[in-house]
């Protein structure tokens, strides 16, 4: 939009880049025929309806910026088609036409998101006094639609930078799992290379190895610590900790999928026997499947208040005999492609730092 002042050309009040086109809609042919002719003399294209059932149509095929409709029409009336518009297509902006009688139906359009009314019958030229305000106020209900959703993003970024060191405060406290989710990260970054994921995939992985085992905040401390074999209710206490942290993190993570499935699924196993969902082959995404190799590795090889860490030798002849029922036999090749010697084994943790946000998997 490039001008306040309610003069102009009714194009200049569309948005940048943005084709100026007007649905008009109304059962009354003459009325649709007078309103169109108005909006073309001033460059604006065109689409015509006779109903709210023949708008949504036309709206599910294109994009139209403004739509200016009747209230009283067969099929669907125009307050369910404003009603369906608000909820499908947030940008496209709605001006209805009523007649003088119906005063009050126009002002509920208000309330439920219509820009403005024009009472019939009209003069041409308060019509388009009435466009030209409408879109006006469009363009700025979505500047700060946008300048909302930006900072709800820059919330976001922040808090998951935020996660990634307390998820690393949470482990540094702990003997046991001190540098755990770091070099599950580095594990799984480098199965994920030799797979030939694509960049965005692998920092994706490894944001969600960062956050794995964040869930294990809401684990009592005695069944983390225990020194002995745990009761099969302590088992199940500390196999919660993938649902809780999907809890937790599930809105942080909206905009990426698959970091949230690596945060509830690395527990899962290839043949169905793992928790929480007993999820089977590929109904197991292949990111999670890679963390899954980098998580058990890194488990083996660290120390447990009843156990010492394995040799690596074992931890590996382990992921070598589970291959194809506990972990993804890809994934395992892969791990032992980015790994050819066992003596650079477990790898030294890494220092940390929170890693950059990849692109969004989903706006
Ligand atoms: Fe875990
Ligand atoms: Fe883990």
């Amino acid at each position: 939009m490039t001008t306040t002042a309610q003069s102009g050309s009714i194009t200049s009040y569309f948005l940048e880049g943005e084709s100026p086109k007007v649905l008009v809609v109304d059962d009354e042919a003459a009325i649709r025929v007078a309103l169109v002719r108005l909006l073309k003399a001033e460059g604006v294209t065109c689409r015509e309806a006779g109903s709210g059932v023949e708008a949504l149509d036309i709206l599910e095929r294109e994009a139209v910026p403004l739509v200016i409709s009747d209230l009283r029409m067969p099929q669907m009336d125009g307050f369910t088609l404003l009603k369906e518009i608000t909820r499908r297509w947030k940008r496209t902006g709605v001006v209805v036409v009523t007649a003088s009688t119906e005063v009050d139906s126009a002002v509920v359009c208000l309330n439920e998101g219509a820009l403005d009314y024009v009472v019939k019958p009209f003069q041409l030229e308060e019509v388009l006094a009435r466009i030209r305000q409408a879109l006006e106020k469009r363009s700025m209900k979505v500047a700060l639609e946008q300048h909302r959703e930006e900072l709800e993003r820059r919330v976001v970024d922040l808090a998951l930078g935020n996660f990634q060191s307390w998820a690393d405060m949470l482990e540094e406290r702990d003997l046991y799992l001190r540098g755990h989710s770091l070099r599950v990260s580095q594990y799984a970054a480098a199965i994920g290379r030799e797979l030939r994921m694509g960049e965005d995939t692998i920092a994706t992985i490894t944001l969600g190895s960062r956050l794995h085992d964040i869930g294990k905040i809401g684990v009592k401390e005695e069944c983390l610590h225990k020194p002995g074999r745990l009761t099969e209710e302590e088992y199940q206490d500390i196999m919660q900790h993938p649902v809780i942290g999907a809890r937790l993190m599930g809105p942080y993570l909206g905009r990426w999928p698959t970091a949230l499935a690596i945060i509830r699924s690395h527990h899962e196993r290839l043949d169905g026997k793992g928790l929480p969902e007993g999820l089977r082959g590929d109904a197991i995404p292949q990111a999670v499947r890679v963390v899954t190799v980098a998580d058990s590795l890194d488990a083996m090889t660290s120390p447990r208040p009843y156990r010492p860490p394995l040799p690596v030798e074992r931890a590996l002849q382990e992921l070598t005999s589970c291959k194809g029922k506990q972990f993804d036999p890809d994934a395992v090749e892969a791990f032992f492609r980015a790994f050819p010697r066992a003596g650079v084994l477990p790898v030294a943790t890494p220092v940390f730092e929170p890693v950059p946000l990849p692109a969004h998997e989903r706006e």
